[in-house]
């Protein structure tokens, strides 16, 4: 099972859904069967590592997103990943446009598709402060407990295979 997490700079967001998804993975029996990746719509940031805001605050859960690099959203990356989930409908519309008709399906909101949150978009913390970026952690964190409960749901009726 392939997961990627997309968001619009690749730099905030989805290296931070990324980073928590990864934690909450290895800590479950899951550990190795999935494998996670990041990306954004726009270009601007790629190859630089996570705002540093970003950085901090998962560092302050005690989760390493330094290492990551930005990059680009791209049509291949429907015919590698299995889930292309999106942090926000803007996100969506445009990862949309790189996707054929049949791939659309492999298309989702993140949060809905991890369930039990009544928000639908992960809001961007670029322009904002520590507090924005607290929040979007947890969401983000939430999302990917809920994501492994899904996962392990999946894995239970043979989706997944090891
Ligand atoms: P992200 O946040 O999509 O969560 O990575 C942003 C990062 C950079 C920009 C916008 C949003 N930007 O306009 O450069």
């Amino acid at each position: 099972m392939n997961l990627l997490v997309v968001c619009l700079g690749n730099i905030c967001r989805s290296p931070m859904a990324e980073g928590a998804l990864r934690a909450r993975l290895q800590a479950s029996p899951l550990a190795g069967r999935v494998q996670v990746d990041s990306a954004g719509t726009g270009d601007w940031h790629v190859g630089e590592p996570p705002d540093r805001r970003a950085i901090a605050c998962a560092a302050g859960h005690g989760v390493d997103i330094a290492g990551l690099q930005a990059r680009q959203l791209q049509p291949g990356d429907f015919e590698r990943f299995d889930w292309i989930l999106c942090a926000d409908e803007a996100n969506l519309r445009d990862a949309a446009r790189l996707a054929t008709a049949a791939q659309r399906g492999r298309l989702s909101l993140y949060l809905p598709w991890s369930g039990g949150q009544s928000a639908q978009a992960i809001p961007d913390p670029y322009t904002g402060g520590k507090d924005h970026f607290e929040q979007v952690w947890a969401m983000v964190d939430q999302a990917a407990q809920r994501a492994v409960a899904r996962l392990l749901h999946d894995a239970d009726s043979g989706i997944i295979r090891p």
